[in-house]
């Protein structure tokens, strides 16, 4: 508890895939959950649910394009109201994939990727610092991909975010030390979500790998960054499921040169 409030979180991309698990299991957990989205319609039929099965009092929702940095402070300014001006955990998950061979997707595309799944991040963060200043044990918790780990072929502007997702965190985890905010990312392979299925299946690092995690296998990693009373002694970065450990690990272990050669193998290069 945070005060007499009930813990909250702030979920942005929470309208499906893994923002929406993380929202049910977060509502079943008796969180207060702030949904947000660029599909407002579907957020607040997602609210309307939740709202029917956990209590009205337990679900704000509201449209956020994460790009916009004046609807960051509105919809936070509108959350914080029903916390009591807290805010436990900030959960940074909205994103796009573009799958294409550099050159061939438009300029527009990748410019509009990084104002999402990079400058999105930043203005969640920068935005919703001083809520979490005020809340003890607080915490961001951004969505990363296993794709920081190797620039990936045919995903290379995306790959390129996370990339920066992972280190952003990395040097706010440090900073915000001071304000007793910790900073993690959850880094994830192939889960199966639309993202997925409607745009990364044209790689064929998805048909050899193949997609092993389910979004409620996230939701359950972001469940137990959230969860402790105590954020000291939290991973930086939580790879999810053993095959992204593994990945993670050997990444590590492995000299630039392998890395860059098993890269390019499993994406058929
Ligand atoms: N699916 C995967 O394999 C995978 C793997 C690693 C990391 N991720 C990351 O997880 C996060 C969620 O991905 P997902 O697979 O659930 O995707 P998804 O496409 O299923 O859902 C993404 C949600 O984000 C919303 N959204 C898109 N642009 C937005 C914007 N500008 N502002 C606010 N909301 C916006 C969409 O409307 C949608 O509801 C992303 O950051 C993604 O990069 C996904």
């Amino acid at each position: 508890m945070s005060g007499s409030h009930p813990r909250s979180i702030f979920i942005t991309g929470a309208a499906a895939g893994i923002g929406r698990a993380v929202a049910e299991r977060f509502a079943r957990e008796g969180w207060l959950v702030g949904l947000y989205d660029v599909d407002e319609a579907a957020v607040q039929a997602l609210s309307q649910q939740l709202g029917q099965q956990y209590g009205a009092g337990r679900v704000v929702a509201g449209r956020l394009d994460v790009a916009d940095a004046e609807g960051w402070a509105q919809s936070l300014a509108a959350f914080a109201q029903v916390t009591g001006g807290c805010l436990d955990v900030l959960f940074n998950n909205a994103g796009v994939a573009v799958t294409a061979p550099f050159g061939e997707a438009p300029l527009a595309r990748h410019h509009r990727l990084i104002d999402i799944n990079l400058k999105g991040v930043v203005n969640g963060c920068h935005a919703a610092l001083p809520y979490l200043k005020r809340t003890p044990q607080s915490r961001a918790i951004n969505m990363c991909s296993a794709s920081a780990l190797y620039g990936q072929p045919m995903l290379s502007t995306y790959s390129a975010t996370k990339a920066a997702v992972r280190s952003l965190t990395e040097a706010l985890d440090i900073e915000w030390q001071a304000h007793g905010v910790r900073v993690l990312d959850v880094l994830p392979l192939f889960v199966n979500t639309a993202m997925v299925r409607d745009e990364v299946s044209k790689m064929k690092t998805v048909k050899t790998l193949g997609v092993r995690l389910t979004a409620e296998d996230v939701a359950g990693t972001v469940w137990q960054l959230a969860r402790p009373l105590s954020a000291r002694g939290l991973p930086v970065h939580s790879p999810v499921g053993l095959q992204t450990k593994l990945f993670y690990i050997a990444a590590k272990l492995t000299p630039d040169g392998l890395n860059r050669w098993i890269t390019a193998k499993l994406g058929g290069h």
